[in-house]
């Protein structure tokens, strides 16, 4: 079973998600107990039209999450137009703290998927406070920064979305580092189909993405819910899928005790393992940048 915690816009699709695609039967709990009742009313009153026998509990009673498998952290406050991630960080990491010892009494084997902004401190402050093995708690942020980082390539390219493969490592924020030497068409690198100034473009764009919805809608929801989902699944049915996630690093790419964005296989056990890959020199100093950055605000946690 995976539980949600936080019935807000993300929180709520996500669990529309998982349901959608089978995934998983849903707990999702809020302090707003109504809340998180009326989203799980309304989802179960679409089951018929979804082909979906499983079910969903609204609650505000922590201990609903039992013996969760996965257990997914969207509680918290969403920034506004103009904040940074990194804006909501002492205020979200207090959360996330008391959540989390929550967690750890009613769900101590579960995986801990952290979606709560800004999600790489978030990740080091629910690994730090649960005391769990590494890994078991990891961060949603670069798979959705990827999602949009291929749909720009191939809206670009005017191809199939289906057909792009690429990455992004580092900060769920604006240092970012989306790998242009990795990203590709049917195998095909995108540097031999676009010009640098087209990539340069699509860089820009897959760094401010999450910033643009927010300035148009008031916060995102439909592509960080669908990222959730797909990394259950990856959990659930042990896919051993190749993702960024944000972990804490200890000593991959040379660095420890900092929660950052990089490759790793995620099946059944969370995090099967991490994959160091070798970085261009200018990629490289672009992630030690983002890793400072992500070092700077964790040594200013309240
Ligand atoms: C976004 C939020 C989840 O990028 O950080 O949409």
């Amino acid at each position: 079973m995976i539980t949600i915690i936080g019935a807000g816009k993300v929180g709520s699709a996500a669990a529309f998600n998982i349901l959608r695609y089978r995934i998983s039967d849903v707990v999702l709990i809020d302090i707003f107990e109504n809340l998180a009742k009326g989203e799980a009313l309304d989802m179960m009153q679409t089951a018929p039209a979804i082909e979906f026998d499983g079910k969903i509990v609204g609650t505000s009673d922590f201990s609903a999450m039992k013996d969760s498998e996965i257990v997914i952290l969207t509680a918290g406050e969403a920034r506004k137009p103009g904040m940074t991630r990194i804006d909501l960080m002492n205020k979200n990491a207090a959360i996330v703290k008391s959540v989390v010892k929550e967690i750890v009494k009613y769900a101590p084997d579960c995986k801990l998927m952290v979606v709560t902004n800004p999600v790489d401190i978030m990740t080091y402050v629910a690994y730090k406070e649960s005391g769990f093995e590494r890994n078991r708690v990891f961060g949603m942020g670069n798979i959705l920064d990827t999602l949009r980082f291929r749909s720009y390539i191939a809206t670009e390219l005017n191809v199939s979305r289906e057909d792009v493969r690429a990455l992004v490592i580092g900060e769920h924020g604006d240092s970012m580092v989306p790998l242009v030497e990795y990203a590709s068409v049917s195998g095909i690198p995108i540097t031999k189909l676009l010009k640098e100034e087209q990539i340069e473009k699509i860089v820009n764009l897959t760094v401010s993405s999450g910033a643009d919805v927010i300035k148009l809608k008031g916060s995102t929801t439909y592509a960080p819910a669908a990222t959730i989902a797909i990394m259950a699944d990856a959990i659930l049915r042990g896919r051993n899928r190749v993702m960024s996630v944000s972990t804490v690093l200890q000593g991959e790419y040379g660095f420890s005790d900092v929660s950052i964005g990089v490759p790793v296989v995620l099946g059944r056990n969370g995090i099967e393992r991490i994959l160091e890959l070798k970085l261009m020199p200018k990629t490289k100093k672009f992630f030690e940048k983002s890793v400072l950055t992500i070092k700077e605000a964790i040594k200013k946690l309240g």
